[in-house]
């Protein structure tokens, strides 16, 4: 499987900015496609992008009805997405999102054939505990559901004090979690056991290459450095062939 470069725009930007960002992808997808580009704007701008994959931020964990503000899976598979992150750690801080919640949103990505982001991360605290395996490894035990597999799934390792910070883990911090985290797939979760997981958490043009080429880093899960093209496609391109 390709590695997977996806952008997370959080709230930032607007009809104009997504549709000048899709533009000047385009010549990039095809010159740069060793590489599965991805986008989740803000649901209003998703429709914006004709160019580039659409992925979305977040998803209602039930099926359709009085949910006001709410927006579900079927919704998103009509505005062409076939991705959409989970449990981001600004929804699980900001919103009390926890692991059931997460996995009720798996099951009804997964029942509209889009591919869930799970996103999983310790926090500081944790880590300096010396707890961020257990955290990370009981969030993915709760988050996914039975039917997930390597293919119709994708996790997202992002400890939490690197999000916007600027302070991405070293790279031994994330050889050394992926690992786990493979060794978790293998042994838990057979049918999963090749998953691409993403590296989260500062990835920026300067560390791009050394994060992405190490083992079993199977693409990045980008924000502030997913907002200008120039640093996206610099992340892509870091990619070895
Ligand atoms: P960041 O955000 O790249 O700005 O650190 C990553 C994320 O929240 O997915």
């Amino acid at each position: 499987m390709k590695k997977l470069i996806a952008g997370n725009w959080k709230m930032n930007g607007n009809g104009d900015t997504a549709e000048a960002f899709d533009n000047d992808m385009e010549e990039v997808l095809n010159k740069y496609s060793h590489v599965e580009w991805l986008i989740c704007p803000p649901f209003p701008y998703i429709a914006s992008l004709s160019n580039l994959q659409r992925g979305a931020q977040d998803c209602s964990a039930y099926d359709r009805g009085a949910y006001t503000g709410e927006v579900s899976a079927a919704m998103l598979a009509d505005m062409g997405c076939t991705y959409c992150i989970v449990g981001h750690s600004e929804r699980r801080t900001l919103h009390m999102e926890d692991n059931k919640l997460v996995r009720n949103k798996v099951k009804q990505l997964l029942s509209h054939n889009i591919r869930p982001i799970i996103c999983v991360g310790e926090t500081l605290e944790e880590r300096e505990a010396g707890q961020a395996y257990e955290v990370v490894s009981r969030q993915i035990l709760e988050s996914l559901s039975d039917n997930i597999t390597s293919e119709n799934a994708v996790l997202a390792y992002e400890p939490v004090w690197a999000i916007g910070t600027g302070k991405a883990a070293t790279l031994c911090d994330v050889t050394k979690m992926h690992g786990m985290i493979r060794d978790l797939l293998k042994s838990s979760l057979a049918t999963a056991a090749k998953m691409r997981i993403l590296y989260g958490g500062s990835v920026k043009p300067s560390n791009a290459a050394e994060l992405l080429n190490a083992d079993n880093v199977d693409g990045a899960l980008i924000g502030s450095a997913s907002l200008l093209h120039e640093d996206f496609i610099a992340i892509g391109k870091a990619v070895e062939i």
